[in-house]
C-alpha cells in the first residue's frame, strides 16, 4: 500500500459514523499448541466464557476437564468439539459434574483429573452466575448463593491447585511454571453495579483474593491472574444483547461499539496460561472493548 492509498483509506474511515463500520470480529485463531502436555481444568464449561476457553485450550493442545454442574449433554458436546476440532495438536477432554461451592465435589474432581491425564497444569476459575435484586429486595439465598459460587467456588480450586503445585513443582518438558491459575472476574470487579450487590461484591472479592494468592504462590513459580470481560455475548446477560433496543443501550456503554465474544475471552486465556506470559502474574487483565474507560465522559465532565 503506497501513501496516497493509506490516507484515502484512513480519511474513508474517518468519515464513517461508529454506527457504520462494519463488525468485524477476528475468526477462531489458528491453534498453535502453546499448552502442549498441559492439563487444564476449565470450570463451568458447558456454555459461555468457560466452553470457549476450554475448546481453545483444547485447541492449543491442552487436555481439558470440561466441569459443570447441571445437565450432561453440553458438557458432552463441549468435549466432542475438543475432540473434533480437527487441529492437528488437540489434547482431549472429560466432563466431570461437580458443584464448585462443595468442598468434597471440587476434590473429587482434582482426583478425577489427575487420574485421567497424570497432573493438573492449569486451573481457569469460571464458574459463575448472577441471581439480581434491588438490596432491598435482595435474599440472604440470593446473596449466599452468589458469593458461594462466585467467590467461594474460586477459593476452593484454587486451594486445590495451589496444593498440587507447591508439592510437585514445575514440569519442566511443558511449562516454564508450577501452575497457572486464571480467575475470570468481570468488569465489575472495579465497576460498581446497581441492582447487583451480590455480583459486584463476589468479583471485587475475586480481585484482592487473586492478588494475594499471586503474591504468596509466586516464589513457587505458581502464576496467579485473573481476566475481567466485559459484556460478553453469552446466556448470563442476553437481556442485554438479545434484542436491538438493547444492543443500542449497551453500546453506549462500550467505546468499541460492538459486543464481546467468548473467543476474545478465550484467546487471552489461552496467552496468559501459556509461557508466552511467563513474566505475569497478579494482574487484572480487562478484556471489556474500553467499558472501563468511563464512556460516560467522552462528552462530559
Ligand atoms: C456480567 C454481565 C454484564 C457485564 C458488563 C459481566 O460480568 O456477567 O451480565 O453484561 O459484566 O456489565
Amino acid at each position: 500500500m503506497n501513501a496516497t492509498t493509506m490516507k484515502m483509506s484512513s480519511s474513508a474511515i474517518r468519515d464513517l459514523k461508529p454506527s457504520e463500520l462494519p463488525q468485524i470480529v477476528m475468526p477462531r485463531c489458528e491453534a498453535r499448541p502453546v499448552l502442549r502436555g498441559q492439563t487444564a481444568i476449565v470450570t463451568g464449561a458447558s456454555s459461555g466464557i468457560g466452553r470457549a476457553i476450554a475448546i481453545a485450550m483444547g485447541a492449543a493442545g491442552a487436555n481439558v476437564v470440561v466441569n459443570h454442574v447441571g445437565s450432561d449433554e453440553p458438557a458432552l458436546a463441549a468435549v466432542d468439539e475438543v475432540t473434533n476440532c480437527g487441529c492437528p495438536s488437540r489434547g482431549q477432554a472429560i466432563a466431570v459434574r461437580a458443584d464448585v461451592s462443595d468442598e468434597s465435589q471440587v476434590q473429587a474432581m482434582f482426583a478425577t483429573a489427575r487420574e485421567r491425564f497424570g497432573a493438573v497444569d492449569i486451573v481457569v476459575n469460571n464458574a459463575g452466575l448472577q441471581q439480581d435484586a434491588a438490596i432491598e429486595d435482595m435474599t440472604l439465598a440470593q446473596w449466599r448463593k452468589v458469593l458461594d459460587v462466585n467467590l467461594t467456588g474460586q477459593f476452593l480450586c484454587a486451594r486445590e491447585a495451589i496444593r498440587e503445585w507447591k508439592r510437585r513443582g514445575p514440569r519442566p518438558e511443558v511449562s516454564c511454571a508450577a501452575g497457572k491459575l486464571l480467575c475470570i472476574s468481570s468488569v465489575h470487579e472495579v465497576i460498581p453495579w446497581a441492582g447487583h450487590v451480590n455480583y459486584a461484591a463476589s468479583k471485587g472479592g475475586v480481585m484482592l483474593m487473586m492478588k494475594s494468592i499471586a503474591q504468596e504462590v509466586a516464589p513457587w513459580r505458581i502464576r496467579v491472574n485473573s481476566i475481567c470481560p466485559g459484556a460478553i455475548r453469552t446466556p448470563i446477560n442476553r437481556d442485554a444483547w438479545a434484542t436491538d433496543e438493547a444492543y443500542a443501550d449497551l453500546m453506549r456503554l462500550i467505546p468499541y461499539k460492538r459486543i464481546g465474544e467468548p473467543d476474545d475471552v478465550a484467546r487471552l486465556a489461552v496467552w496468559l496460561a501459556s509461557d508466552e506470559a511467563d513474566y505475569v502474574t497478579g494482574a487484572s487483565l480487562f478484556v471489556d472493548g474500553g467499558m472501563t474507560l468511563y464512556p460516560g465522559f467522552e462528552a462530559g465532565g
